[in-house]
């Protein structure tokens, strides 16, 4: 059978990752976590110290770069390596995701990444998640998903999340950086966050996991 492409874009916190991992796993094809690569190159621009209105510093920190996933049995995830280090638990932590949305507005970055994703997506296989995903990085893909949440109901969620690895976050905190990488990935000038024309909407809102990763495999089928 053919394995297609299925890029599923849309807001921070809508449960994107969780639903796209879980498809993967049930159509044995590769989860690629795009937001995990701008996360590493902000952790990596946070470490030297990049300033990022400065061209010639942004190239250079992105020419010491590498990303790499690699597969961890034990949680069944893939996790971020950033040159040969694991920094699968530090780029989820607020002060990166607070950087995140302006270090992946450089256009030097946001060249670099997709030059990379579209080289491990290529054949096919995969389930790639991200904002520019249905977009930009394969405007072809044959699956597009676009999903959505009530704003409230994303902060809640995020809020156990981090709970679950120990940070203890107040819900207004969570609530604005949510409101602030929506305003700011929305409105950017290199691949703005959208919806593609022929993307379909999910709003997870009222959804359980299971029922978006059903409702993404329905979806999927009426493909073949
Ligand atoms: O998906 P995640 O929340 O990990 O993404 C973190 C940030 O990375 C987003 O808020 C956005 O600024 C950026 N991003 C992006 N393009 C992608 C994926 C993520 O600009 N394809």
């Amino acid at each position: 059978s053919t394995k297609i492409i299925i890029a599923i874009d849309g807001y921070s916190s809508c449960g994107k990752s969780t639903t796209a991992k879980q498809v993967a796993a049930r159509l044995g094809y590769t989860y690629i976590d795009t937001g995990a690569m701008y996360r590493a190159v902000t952790l990596h621009f946070l470490q030297r110290r990049v300033e990022l209105t400065n061209p010639e510093a942004v190239t250079s920190a992105l020419d010491s770069l590498h990303i790499a996933f690699s597969f961890n049995p034990e949680t069944a995830c893939n996790e971020t390596y950033l040159n040969g280090v694991n920094v699968e638990n530090e780029i989820r932590k607020l002060y990166v995701a607070n950087l995140v949305p302006e270090v992946s507005a450089i256009r030097e970055v946001r060249r670099a990444m997709v030059t990379q994703q579209q080289a491990m997506g290529r054949k096919g296989g995969i389930v790639m998640d991200g904002r520019d995903i249905g977009t930009h990085v394969f405007p072809e893909a044959e699956l597009k998903v676009f999903m959505t949440a009530d704003p409230i109901i994303r902060a809640e969620r995020r809020q156990i999340e981090l709970w679950a690895k120990g940070e203890a976050v107040e819900l207004h905190e969570i609530a604005e950086n949510i409101k602030k990488r929506d305003h700011l990935d929305t409105t950017r000038t290199e691949s703005p966050l959208r919806r593609a024309d022929d993307a379909q909407l999910l709003d997870t809102s009222f959804f359980t996991i299971d029922e978006q990763v059903d409702w993404v495999i329905r979806a999927y089928k009426a493909k073949l």
